[in-house]
């Protein structure tokens, strides 16, 4: 039986992880640890905390002797650390704050790992894994080779900074004071739960909201897209099968424009439209509502600065040595994405308030907001 602390387990990929977590080892403690900032949201864990499968515990990763508290009541072995500032747009606006949660936190989790696990660490087989990016390797010319573990950091964001930092920090921790640690870089995931922040989210709920769809610049930027289920069955490979001190790349290998993604949801969307009339009825501002396809809603808006044009992850390693391959087709997985935000509206009205309008309106100004 396992022990985990899962922090940022209210956020779209660590929500998901204690759904599959929850599923596939009953018998396990999970305890998360999460602050609720905007972009954490309990209802995507509600039915998991309600039926006693996890505990939920708000709190931020940057408070060491709390951290160190909970792990040691709990006597958890297992931290995965998703908890971070993820988008790249808001770490243009306010950088400070990637570096508080995303290197300050992650160095605090870290000592209170070694703080709570002590000695008796590598006697209890404890593991502090760190859940990454792709985007630390930085941005790949057209044809370039894909990103693979030896791959030279070079991160363009202050976001992607930030998490390079923590990946420094997660080795040097290891090298300097024994810490048992995993790393995991993942390429764009999609899928339930994820805030509507980021393009494919977004993209579904502008078209049934009838606003346009912004794609920066030229919109041939690539990106390697992974459902978020495979990204768990990843995880849980590594943690159950992975060595210590290693690193794996995780991608989906579908490397695709971001014209092309947000044209194939415009599609489905319209086909779910066509195929079932009460939709217009549900959703009478949408495009194919009022007889247009979604695609009309496209609009090119300026770019983001310093956007990296691709990424493309190169998953042989956890191929070859934990039998890892992303199993959701992008088509099939897109299909599935669409057709929950369909049936989770209440999930993303409620997410779609509050501060999600302010930085709506500050992000795309002009456009009328939720
Ligand atoms: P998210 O923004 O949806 O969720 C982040 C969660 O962390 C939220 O629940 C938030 O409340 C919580 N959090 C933020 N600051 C915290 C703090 N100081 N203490 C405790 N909790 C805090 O992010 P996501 O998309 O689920 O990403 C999870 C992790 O995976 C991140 O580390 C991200 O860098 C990484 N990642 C994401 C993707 C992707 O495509 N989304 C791809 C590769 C890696
Ligand atoms: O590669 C992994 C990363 O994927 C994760 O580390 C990040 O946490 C996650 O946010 C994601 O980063 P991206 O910047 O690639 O994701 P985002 O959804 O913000 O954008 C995807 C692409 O779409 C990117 O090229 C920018 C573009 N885009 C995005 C938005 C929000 C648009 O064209 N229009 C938009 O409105």
């Amino acid at each position: 039986m396992r022990r985990l602390l899962v922090t940022g387990g209210a956020g779209f990929i660590g929500a998901n992880f204690c759904h599959h977590w929850c599923a596939a080892h009953p018998e396990d403690r999970i305890v998360v640890l999460d602050a609720l900032t905007y972009a954490g949201n309990l209802a995507s864990i509600a039915p998991l905390i309600e039926a006693g499968k996890l505990r939920f515990v708000r709190g931020d990763i940057g408070e060491r002797a709390q951290v160190a508290t909970l792990l040691a009541e709990e006597s958890l072995g297992t931290i995965v650390n998703f908890a971070a500032e993820s988008h790249v747009d808001r770490s243009l606006e306010d950088p400070a704050q990637f570096l508080r949660t995303n290197v300050l936190g992650t160095q605090a989790l870290l000592d209170a790992a070694r703080t709570a696990w002590g000695a008796e660490a590598h006697r209890r087989g404890c593991r502090f894994h760190h859940v990454s990016t792709d985007e630390v390797y930085g941005s790949l010319a057209p044809g370039a080779a894909a990103f693979t573990e030896s791959t030279p950091y070079a991160p363009n964001s202050p976001y992607a900074a930030s998490k390079a930092a923590a990946d420094h920090l997660v080795r040097a921790w290891a090298h300097s004071f024994g810490l048992s640690v995993t790393i995991s870089n993942c390429s764009n995931n999609y899928g339930p739960f994820q805030f509507p922040e980021k393009l494919l989210p977004l993209c579904i709920l502008n078209i049934l909201e009838g606003r346009p769809l912004p794609i920066y610049g030229d919109g041939l930027q690539v990106r390697d897209w992974l459902h978020v289920s495979d990204h768990c069955r990843a995880l849980e490979l590594i943690l159950t099968r992975s060595a210590p001190g290693e690193t794996w790349n995780i991608g989906g290998s579908t490397q695709e424009p971001n014209l092309a993604v947000v044209g194939t949801v415009c599609d489905l969307v319209d086909h779910a439209f066509a195929a079932e009339p009460a939709l217009a009825a549900r959703f009478p501002r949408s495009a194919p509502a009022q007889g247009r396809s979604a695609r009309s809603l496209i609009e090119h808006v300026r770019d983001r600065p310093g956007h990296d044009r691709r990424y493309a992850v190169d998953s042989g390693k956890i191929a070859r040595l934990l039998g890892f391959r992303a199993a959701t087709p992008l088509q099939a997985g897109l299909g599935a994405t669409v057709r929950w935000y369909l049936d989770n509206e209440a999930w993303w009205r409620a997410v779609a308030s509050g501060e999600y309008r302010q930085w709506y309106a500050r992000q795309y100004p002009g456009t009328r907001g939720t």
